[in-house]
């Protein structure tokens, strides 16, 4: 499974990076928001800046919600960089929009996606990455990990080629839920990221360790 982290930070980014673990990133415009980026010169300069920063893909979202629209906009952001993939929301003209750009050779995630119905289209329309919104899901008191396996199911059983990107990680325990129940791509804060590591018995362990090697040195 790869692991992309959720967030327009560049500290984070960078951290999520040095770590040695990171495979892209997504970012979406609340994300943008947060980090005060401003007036589309701005936006874009900062998506290159994460390409240049790490290695993998890099879902930049449209926020265009009509096809002609869809299409200048992601063709705007998929010139920026060969590993842009252009993030298009679960929508009629954005089906439409996964579709044209499927054939224009323009990567997509297709985001905002909460159901097995809406995951059959994304694929079908030729998506590279499905995005299924699990802590969304686990917030209305669904829960967003069957949907994860249910998707990973029907693309197994389909012979479908999109990924399954799960988004909106909560905690350490999504993470590993998703990798048990099939997702290909984790998107997650880097607090859940870094949250993996930790173990009670490692830390007791460790000091162990410590302690009696001093009586070897
Ligand atoms: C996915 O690509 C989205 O950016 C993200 O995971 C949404 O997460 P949230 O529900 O925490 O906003």
């Amino acid at each position: 499974m790869k692991f992309f982290i959720d967030t327009a930070n560049l500290a984070q980014i960078q951290e999520a990076q040095d770590l040695g673990i990171l495979d892209g990133v997504t970012t979406n415009p609340s994300l943008m928001a947060k980090e005060g980026i401003k007036g589309e010169e701005a936006i874009m300069k900062h998506y290159v800046t994460i390409c240049e920063t790490v290695k993998g893909d890099v879902s930049a979202e449209v926020i265009s919600t009509d096809f002609n629209s869809i299409i200048e906009e992601g063709k705007k952001l998929a010139a920026l960089h060969p590993r842009i993939v252009v993030k298009v929301p679960m929508i009629k003209d954005g089906v439409k929009a996964i579709k044209w750009f499927t054939e224009n050779k323009i990567r997509t995630n297709c985001t905002l996606v909460f159901s097995a119905g809406q995951a059959i289209l994304a694929a079908k329309a030729g998506a590279a990455y499905v995005s299924p919104f699990i802590g969304r899901i686990d917030d209305s008191s669904w829960d967003g990990v069957d949907l994860i396996a249910q998707i990973a199911n029907i693309y197994s059983m389909q012979s479908f080629k999109t990924e399954i990107l799960a988004a909106s990680i909560r905690s350490p325990l999504h993470i590993v839920k998703c990798a048990e129940a099939g997702a290909d791509v984790c998107t997650c804060p880097l607090d859940s990221i870094l949250g993996l590591l930790k173990h009670p018995l490692t830390d007791i362990g460790l000091a162990k360790f410590l302690e009696d090697a001093k009586k070897t040195r």
